[in-house]
């Protein structure tokens, strides 16, 4: 992170280009207009959805409103989403919303206030259930891991919480990282961004964005913890020697069908591309070389991608394109499917069980623009 310097700069150089002829394709760069008005449906629909509205921010809200939307289903079944929010308050919460008919209604549930900083979480909640007990919690346990900073943003930490309800209530459980700071994406700024957990034997692994080391720009970091509460020492998963290169926005899986672990990051240089990388071992990111996400069909779909994996696949969605690029996994070709959700900065992917089905969930909550109506949505759809 945090690519929307990089994408401010490159829509900028777009418009104020002469040579560029061609009509800006103002879809594919996140500034349509959305006015989606979904027809209402009944509870426990069957049939697969999209741009279902999780949360409309008022006129009151700043910046870009909504955007960075995540999900989860917890143990009851439930769906919480979440995302970064920027209502007018000093201390911003990260709210949890709820759905309990597969994603067709939404209300709030809870939120995610900062119990320790006195500063509010702003940025990047990452949601997780645990599953298996750890570290004195149950299987089950929900984790939140996101981004506390000041208003001011002069220092940051990684902070992690859990609810061991399902979402209804919130404790603090440690620091994970802390950023002196400022909480800004410009290279020299010692600020951190973006945790995403992996579970790997009895370890929990964070993978986040880190711009602390004065010899690179942004590079991808882990800690990793036995217990919740002490965490490992930060240890480089993708550090290009380039320093002006700045990997960000890591998401891990494991392949099961190869016995793999496979790494998505944004490569942001001139401009923010999607890319990944294998390895036999979560630990072993760096030695292993990028590959270039190439579609099919288009372009590569640009900065913030996320990835899930399900049954020998990999499902993967960025910023700059509205499709899921479909993967078998071990092979470098990436299919585009559109499957009619609204495009978004790191749309969230899960496979949800609905009515003991296996569905895709897609939240998104909007584009880095100010001139776009971000809000909160979902798509439930059968995995292409
Ligand atoms: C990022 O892209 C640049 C330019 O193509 C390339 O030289 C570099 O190796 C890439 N970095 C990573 C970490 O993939």
């Amino acid at each position: 992170m945090r690519s929307y310097r990089v994408f401010i700069a490159l829509l900028l150089s777009i418009v104020a280009s002469p040579a560029v002829a061609a009509p800006v394709d103002t879809d594919a760069i996140g500034l349509e207009t959305s006015n989606f008005s979904p027809a209402p449906r009944s509870p426990l629909e069957k049939r697969d959805f999209a741009n279902q509205v999780v949360f409309t921010p008022p006129s009151t809200y700043t910046s870009w409103k909504t955007i960075y939307g995540r999900s989860a289903q917890v143990a009851d079944g439930s769906l919480l989403v979440t995302w970064e929010d920027y209502p007018l308050v000093d201390q911003t919460p990260f709210p949890i919303y709820r759905s309990t008919d597969g994603g067709v209604t939404w209300a709030s549930y809870s939120q995610i206030l900062d119990q320790v900083n006195g500063w509010g979480m702003r940025y990047q909640p990452h949601l997780y259930v645990l599953p298996t007990a750890f570290g004195g919690f149950a299987a089950g346990t929900v984790l939140c891991a996101g981004v506390s900073a000041p208003s001011d943003l002069s220092e940051a930490y990684i902070d992690l919480y859990a609810s061991t309800n399902s979402g209804l209530t919130w404790k603090f459980v440690s620091h994970i990282a802390y950023g002196s700071g400022p909480e800004l994406a410009s290279n020299g700024d010692a600020a951190i961004w973006e945790p995403f957990f992996l579970m790997y034997g009895s370890t929990l692994i964070c993978y986040y964005s880190d711009q602390r080391d004065p010899a690179h720009g942004q590079k991808l970091t882990y800690q990793t913890t036995t217990n919740l509460v002490s965490w490992g020492g930060a240890v480089d998963v993708v550090a290009d020697p380039t320093y002006s290169h700045r990997p960000g926005m890591a998401i891990v899986s494991y392949l099961a069908s190869i016995n793999l672990y496979f790494l998505t990051f944004e490569n942001c240089t001139s401009s923010c591309l999607a890319t990944y990388r294998w390895s036999s071992s979560p630990y072993t990111f760096n030695s292993a070389p990028s590959t270039l996400l190439a579609p099919s069909t288009g372009s590569n779909p640009g900065n913030a991608p996320f990835h899930i994996y399900y049954k020998g696949k990999i499902y993967l969605n960025a910023a700059q394109s509205s499709s899921v690029y479909v993967n078998t996994a071990g092979t470098t070709v990436w299919t585009p499917v559109d499957v009619g959700q609204i495009e978004s900065y790191t749309r969230c992917l899960e496979i949800i069980k609905v009515g003991g089905v296996d569905k895709l969930l897609i939240t998104s909550a909007g584009e880095m623009s100010s001139t776009f109506n971000n809000y909160v949505s979902v798509a439930v759809v059968t995995p292409p």
